[in-house]
């Protein structure tokens, strides 16, 4: 069944907001090399993007976890379903995700690779929905804080749809 999805930010938005964040990443990690990890699945889209403006030397690895069913509410629980493929000791890591909602994937993760001694750790989000959190985050870079509706496109699913949208819609349910 086909829902109905309303433009929130467009195509044209959602790139230039982009391309501001990795110039200000290529400013704040000059003389660094940022080691990106994407937040699988929701975050590939927005990493791919990131990376291919940013300016200082950089290395990608991907991991997947999420606390989400194919339920529009968080459902609590993590599944943890691929690990990094590098190691992480002694990088400059910045995560990359979709959108922080509850904050509880975030808060277990970056305490998750806290562990592995990188040198530091960014939070870098193209969402952030601070009126549903339920543990403190603290994000370095933000593309667009939104109100609370459950949105899709550019990584985002609604049961594993609509993450190839150019744009993120709110679906109308
Ligand atoms: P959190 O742990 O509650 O912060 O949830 C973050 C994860 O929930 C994100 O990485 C998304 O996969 C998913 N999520 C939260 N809000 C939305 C939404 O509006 N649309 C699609 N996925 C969402
Ligand atoms: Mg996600």
């Amino acid at each position: 069944m086909a829902e109905k999805i309303s433009v929130l930010i467009s195509e044209e938005e959602v790139a230039k907001r982009i391309r501001e964040i990795a110039e200000q990443i290529s400013k704040d990690y000059e003389g660094k090399q940022v080691h990106m990890i994407c937040i699988l699945k929701g975050g590939v889209f927005f990493m791919t993007e990131l990376s291919k403006h940013v300016t200082v030397p950089c290395s990608l690895d991907f991991m997947a976890i999420s606390s989400y069913g194919d339920e529009t509410v968080s459902s609590g629980r993590m599944k943890f379903s691929k690990d990094l493929d590098n190691s992480i000791e002694g990088k400059d890591v910045l995560v990359v995700e979709d959108i922080i909602d509850s904050g509880n994937t975030l808060h277990y993760l970056t305490g998750m690779l806290q562990q592995r001694k990188p040198n530091s750790i960014r939070l870098c989000t193209l969402l952030d929905k601070p009126s549903r959190r339920e543990v403190e985050v603290s994000v370095d870079y933000t593309g667009f804080t939104i109100p609370d509706a459950f949105v899709v496109g550019y990584g985002l699913d609604y049961q594993q749809r609509y993450r190839n949208l150019p744009y993120i819609g709110v679906v109308e349910l």
